[in-house]
């Protein structure tokens, strides 16, 4: 079964207090969500392999540690994931960016897609899907699906707040995905939103509706 991680380091928690304030503004919100994608990247990244090098400073020879293993590959889930990539790119600019496109039905709550462009060499690839809400899990899901159909092997999914229903679903639809979190919320209400969450972060993104 994957596991869940809380990532509850103080800047996280601060700045996800500040984009759940419904005054703060698209432009600041752009800004912390990037802000909070790095920070978790950071903890996201924490078992990355090493191996030892030798390399020479300017004083002596010396053993030092490189990341080694396979290379990383971003997958924000359209809309809203995108305002997470930059924040990660800043910490592993190395890694490819595939995107998924998806919207959630507001009536049915099923994810449709429309749009799936992954980098050649997925199955190759460490892969990180992000989104900043995991609610009903279905999105989520549904694109950790399409990966693992074109070949994907290694798949963490990272996210700003979950409602328990979505960790829940991921988790019995995908046992070998790692969950990163920066809160888990109360519930869902009637119109499958995370109560309290932030509203739409799509919308607060790109400060749509
Ligand atoms: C939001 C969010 C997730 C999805 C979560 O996207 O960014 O992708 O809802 O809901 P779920 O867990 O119940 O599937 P939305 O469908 O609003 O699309 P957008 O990013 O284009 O605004
Ligand atoms: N999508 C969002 O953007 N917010 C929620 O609370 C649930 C789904």
């Amino acid at each position: 079964m994957g596991k869940i991680h809380v990532l509850d380091h103080p800047l996280i928690q601060h700045k996800l207090s500040l984009i759940r304030d419904k005054e703060t503004g698209s432009k600041e919100f752009r800004e912390l969500v990037e802000e909070l994608a790095l920070l978790m990247a950071y903890e996201v990244t924490r078992d990355l392999p090493l191996k030892e090098v030798e390399i020479e400073t300017p004083v002596a020879k010396a053993k030092a540690k490189v990341i080694s293993g396979k290379k990383l590959g971003i997958i924000p889930i359209l809309r809203a994931g995108l305002g997470m990539v930059d924040g990660m790119l800043k910490l592993i600019p190395a890694a490819k960016v595939g995107h998924i496109g998806l919207y959630r039905d507001p009536e049915t709550l099923e994810p449709v897609e429309y749009y799936c462009k992954l980098p050649y060499d997925v199955e190759e690839r460490e892969l990180i899907v992000i989104d900043p809400m995991l609610a009903t899990g279905g999105s989520a899901s549904a694109a950790i699906d399409f990966i693992k159909q074109r070949g994907a092997k290694s798949i963490k999914l990272m996210c700003l707040i979950a409602a328990p229903e979505g960790i829940e679903r991921v988790r019995r639809d995908h046992q070998d995905v790692d969950i990163y979190v920066a809160a888990v919320d109360k519930c869902l209400n009637e119109h499958g939103y995370i109560v309290p969450g932030l509203g739409d972060a799509g919308d607060r993104l790109f400060g749509t509706k």
